[in-house]
């Protein structure tokens, strides 16, 4: 029998939401064991950096009871400005030299002070044959950022065992459950921020984070309708309907905020197709809770002439009908990627 794996507890704190998912492992599946959300207050996490953990911490502990979860082991994500993914082209080496030469020469690549950040890097597989070149990617996180999540979980007697980056969780998640290896780009919409994750032939070539998303929405509709943020979060989301004569504005602002997403899609597509004419990209898989904007696929589909396929990373997961209510997992799994992309991770390691 293979042996049971431990997974560690997906943590995704975002702008607008903490979601936590937890998994098992079985054989060459994922069971769901438990997922949720739980919306924090605006401004408690503003461009990735936790202003308010006190808000936070309570959110993720209600969440955890709620869920049932009783492993400690957590895994989280950061994103925003405090961390540099920047991918270099070095000449090979072997890990060791490679260590020794990132320590030395990070510098030139990050615009912080080493001694304020955490560094990681990884080897990319080498595309050409042969070549004496290697792709590294290279990731620099603030320490006084991270750690600042750090303590906040261990407050709540939790013990961070992984720091990804939003966009690699994301990344791992469409790997480990789509089937073939294509050329897509997986862009994830949020409260705050729009992520493009360009996968060529298995590696990803262009990653980007935009400060756009779901919340411009509620602030203009907020605006537009002189209307308290609560109550034009509810207008976006259909909850409460639009207060008669307003239909027209509302539609505009879902109109230029869609088409602005759309421009920056199309923006990094063209950017990669340049660079790479002969590999083009066959589709765009979207998350994130923005990305459940009523008829951005078929718009995105429509402007891009490419197929767009709402993210679902529960799809292929055993998910047991009668403890999650499948409309429901449905309705909230382009939120939960980033999550499941965390959940999948191995505890001992
Ligand atoms: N049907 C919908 N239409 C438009 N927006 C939606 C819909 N459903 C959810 N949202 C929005 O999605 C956002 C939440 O998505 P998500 O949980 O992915 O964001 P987040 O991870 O908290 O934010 P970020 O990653 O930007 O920090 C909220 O702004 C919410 O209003
Ligand atoms: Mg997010």
């Amino acid at each position: 029998m293979a042996k049971k794996e431990n997974l560690i507890v997906g943590v995704d704190i975002g702008s607008h939401a903490v979601k936590i998912c937890q998994l098992q492992k079985t054989g060459q599946t994922y069971r769901l064991l438990a997922v949720g959300s739980a919306a924090i207050p605006p401004g408690a996490v503003e461009d990735g950096v936790l202003q308010e953990p006190e808000e936070v911490g309570k959110a993720i502990a209600a969440l955890l009871k709620n869920l049932k979860i009783k492993s400690t082991k957590v895994g989280i994500s950061i994103s925003g400005y405090s961390v540099i993914v920047k991918k270099i082209n070095l000449e090979s080496m072997d890990d060791e030299t490679l260590a020794s030469y990132i320590k030395a020469e990070a510098e030139q690549y990050i615009p912080f002070d080493l001694d304020d950040v955490y560094l990681d890097f990884q080897k990319l597989p080498s595309k050409k044959e042969g070549s004496d070149r290697n792709d590294v990617m290279l990731v620099a996180a603030k320490k006084e950022v991270i750690n600042d999540y750090i303590d906040m979980l261990t407050n709540l007697k939790l013990t961070t065992v992984l720091v990804d980056v939003d966009g690699f969780a994301l990344e791992n998640i469409w790997e480990t459950v789509s089937e073939k290896i294509e050329n897509i780009a997986l862009v994830d919409i949020g409260a705050s921020k729009m992520n493009i994750n360009i996968i060529s032939e298995g590696v990803s070539v262009l990653a980007r984070d935009i400060v756009v998303g779901s919340e411009q929405l509620t602030d203009q509709l907020a605006s537009a309708l002189d209307v308290d943020y609560a109550n034009a979060e509810k207008v976006k989301l259909g909850i409460v309907p639009p207060p008669p004569g307003d239909e027209e504005s509302i539609e505009r602002i879902f109109n230029k905020t869609c088409t602005q997403w759309v421009l920056e899609i199309k923006k990094a597509l063209d950017l990669y197709l340049a660079n790479n004419p002969e590999k083009p990209i066959h589709s765009i898989v979207l998350s994130g809770g923005g990305s459940k904007v009523n008829g951005l696929n078929e718009y995105i589909e429509r402007e891009t002439g490419l197929r767009v396929l709402a993210f679902n990373p529960f799809d292929k997961m055993i998910c047991d009908d009668k403890t999650f209510d499948p409309n429901y997992l449905n309705s909230i799994a382009p939120e939960m990627a980033i999550a499941v992309g965390l959940a999948i991770r191995q505890a001992d390691f």
